[in-house]
């Protein structure tokens, strides 16, 4: 073990022995708690703690070796826990809460789900599967009622059909980030290549430390847009796949046909599987909207890999429900890795949402859609925002005038109440602030407000 009794001051208590081992709690020169686990190599330590604390630890001998509950048995995990998951930092978004953990009524914009209920119908659904007893496990690959929905809708929009001749599957997930993360455990070996766009969803960059893969950061700054020229300066002999997210998360942006029509073309070219995250498919607006349609890159190519996802469309992100279509031999290889690990998207979740395609979450979207020009409309003539066209997401430019850096300028906001996430939560860069209009209406305004008067010095 790294740590030396000697290096405790000693406050602590000997919480355990056997013949085997003795744990310790004590504390750090610098205050913090430490366990401490001494085994037969360095018992001669352990004897020198047992002089020390000789009259507390010879009655607790005793009780102990009788008593002692085996939840007081800690083990040093720092010197246990793998490189991989100590390179992972806990997610800023956590840190913002954090700081606001000790605000009474937040004025709270930088909630990443929908703010609408469950709609009723596949609430009852849920609830009729887990009456019907219908809890076991589903097919890995996901339950045929579901499966049988996702292929018509796939079917009307893409004419995309789940046969031999077109050579397409899919696989329902543990939520979107299932889907991602095995297909990147499918692509990826050590040191390859994958292209994410920056700002990024959160995990985008953290796949690197799952799956050893190397993420390449696209820098999409001051537009957004992930275009065929950006990314073909970033190809290298070992990039695997170019991950797409549109409409984007932090900035709302939707890419059009002509863009994603180069970007498959490039990918083709370059022998680059394109994964497309389309979470936020069903949110995007009217003027975005391609004849009605949302413009996706599986209208120029099968050789792409759709994610698409359930929790934010129909508001039940902790179901955990999203699926993977496209390259047969692709999804059958995540279909292998589901097996070893999550075995099956949550059941009664599968049989609810087999239903969501029934529901019409368009009064949603378009006023989805009015929250986001009213963002638009209180910051005109103080801050740079993108145009978002889609997701409900605005990825706000702090004033260069302010001198302050985003996560400075978030600060301040927290200070008056209104949370907000920094952009280098999303990104290299810390010059933006993602704000989420998924608030009510009143809610969103007074959180605006606030965020002018600070952009004014007020
Ligand atoms: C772009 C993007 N992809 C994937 C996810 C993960 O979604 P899920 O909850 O379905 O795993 C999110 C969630 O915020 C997201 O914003």
């Amino acid at each position: 073990m790294g740590t030396h009794i000697s290096d405790f001051q000693v406050r602590g208590a000997a919480l355990t022995i056997s013949t085997r081992a003795i744990l310790f709690r004590g504390q750090s020169k610098s205050g913090n708690t430490l366990w401490h686990t001494a085994t037969p190599p360095i018992l001669s330590e352990a004897l020198f703690f047992k002089r020390m604390r000789a009259t507390r630890f010879t009655q607790s001998h005793e009780f102990l070796m009788t008593h002692a509950p085996t939840t007081d048995t800690r083990l040093d995990l720092s010197q246990l826990l793998s490189r991989r998951a100590q390179s992972i930092d806990a997610s800023g978004i956590r840190k913002v809460f954090d700081l606001a953990a000790h605000l009474k009524d937040p004025i709270n914009l930088s909630i990443g789900q929908p703010d609408f209920p469950v709609p009723e119908v596949l609430k009852r659904a849920a609830i009729k599967a887990i009456e019907e007893n219908r809890n076991g496990y589903t097919q890995t690959q996901g339950c045929p009622e579901l499966l049988h929905a996702i292929w018509q809708r796939l079917g009307s929009e893409l004419n995309w059909t789940h046969d031999a001749a077109h050579g397409l599957s899919a696989i329902v997930t543990s939520g979107t980030s299932g889907a991602l993360i095995l297909a990147m455990m499918c692509l990826l070996d050590a040191g390859d290549e994958a292209i994410v766009p920056d700002p990024y969803f959160v995990m985008y960059p953290q796949i690197a430390a799952l799956t050893g893969g190397k993420m390449v950061l696209c820098d999409t700054y001051p537009d957004f847009r992930m275009t065929a020229a950006r990314i073909e300066k970033l190809i290298t002999p070992r990039t695997k796949t170019v991950l797409l997210n549109s409409p984007g998360n932090p900035t709302g942006v939707v890419l059009t046909s002509g863009e994603l029509s180069d970007i498959v073309d490039l990918c083709r070219a370059k022998n680059v599987l394109l994964i497309s995250d389309e979470i936020y498919d069903e949110f995007t607006f009217s003027e975005f909207r391609e004849e009605g349609r949302f413009p996706t890159p599986a209208r120029f190519t099968k050789d792409c890999l759709l994610i698409r996802g359930f929790g934010k469309t129909y508001g039940c992100t902790g179901w955990r429900l999203g699926f993977a279509a496209g390259p047969h031999d692709l999804v059958q290889s995540i279909a292998k890795l589901q097996q070893y690990t999550y075995v099956c998207a949550p059941s009664m979740a599968q049989y609810a949402v087999a239903h969501a395609y029934e529901v019409d979450m368009q009064p949603w979207v378009d006023r989805f859609e009015r929250r986001r020009d009213t963002v638009l409309e209180a910051f005109e003539g103080i801050a740079n925002i993108t145009r978002p066209g889609g997701a409900f997401y605005a990825f706000v430019e702090v004033p260069k005038s302010l001198n302050l850096t985003a996560s400075e300028f978030v600060e301040k906001a927290i200070e008056r109440s209104v949370l907000i996430i920094p952009g280098k939560v999303f990104s290299t860069r810390d010059t933006h602030f993602r704000l989420s209009f998924a608030a009510k209406e009143e809610m969103l305004a007074k959180g605006l407000g606030i965020l002018r008067d600070i952009m004014q010095g007020r």
